[in-house]
């Protein structure tokens, strides 16, 4: 007679050699001309306009990314109306507990500073970034690219940073100085920040020696430390 745990044991290891059979038939027989081979028939590869769908985001300071389009103040102040005073309210003075759009300047050295799109964001650009990616709230990805650029300017307007004639479109918006953008501090001191990435002919793994680890400093717990598996042996 088995035991129990010999029946469990045994079906188990019918399990994965069954599971082995079956990943293997399956990395055979990719069916999908868009299947990947060699990930056991998983996964498909992704359509430019799978890409395109995902690859969304603008650069703040030179605003990269933004699309063609264009939309003025006055076209923000209805597309606004309609869609964002709700929570923000018709100004940008936040209804209830949702967010300021406007307001804060000076306030940053405060103990309870106001950080809004005037007072502390660094690049316009991004304000049309997160618009598109993010509002309205509930139903984003629904407001065409020229009503986020109409929006955009009369955010921009209502913290009085442009005038009410101006036009959003990609050449304009990276334009816009924002009063906080130059106490951003934008390099990063730590030397593995700005190592370049080797290509070719680079360091024989085995000379790589570490020289120190976050062991000892308080901020890797011992169990977890690096020396086990990193230290080339
Ligand atoms: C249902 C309420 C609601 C609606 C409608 C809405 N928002 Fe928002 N919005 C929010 C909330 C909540 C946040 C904060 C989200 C967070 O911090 O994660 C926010 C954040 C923002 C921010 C970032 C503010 C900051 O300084 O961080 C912007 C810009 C913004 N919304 C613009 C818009 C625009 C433009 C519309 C209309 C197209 C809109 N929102 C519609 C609720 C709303």
């Amino acid at each position: 007679m088995f035991s129990s745990r010999k029946v469990s044991l045994l079906l188990a290891l019918g399990m994965i050699i069954a599971a082995g059979i079956f990943a293997r038939a399956a990395e055979r027989g990719h069916s999908s001309p868009n299947q990947k081979p060699g990930n056991f028939g998983y996964g498909e590869v992704a359509t430019p306009e799978q890409i395109a769908g995902w690859d969304i985001d603008v650069r703040g300071d030179d605003g990269a990314g933004l699309p063609l389009g264009r939309g003025t103040v006055e076209r923000g102040s209805l597309v606004f109306a309609e869609q964002c005073a709700a929570c923000h309210g018709t100004f940008g003075e936040g209804e209830g507990r949702f967010p300021k759009l406007v307001g804060g300047a000076g306030t940053l050295r405060n103990d309870r500073p106001e950080l809004t799109i005037g007072s502390y964001w660094p690049f316009a650009p991004t304000l049309w970034d997160y618009i598109n990616r993010a509002m309205p709230m509930g139903t984003p990805h629904t407001l065409s690219a020229d009503d986020v650029y109409a929006l955009t300017a009369y955010i921009l307007n209502l913290n009085e940073l442009v005038p009410k004639e101006f036009v959003a479109d990609r050449a304009s918006l990276p334009k816009v100085k924002m009063p906080n953008r130059d106490n951003f501090i934008w390099t990063d001191p730590r030397p593995d920040t700005a190592a370049k990435p080797c290509m070719n002919a680079c360091a024989d793994p085995a000379s790589v020696k570490i020289t120190t680890t976050a062991e000892g400093k308080h901020l890797t717990p011992r169990t977890t430390g690096p020396l086990d598996t990193m230290q080339p042996k």
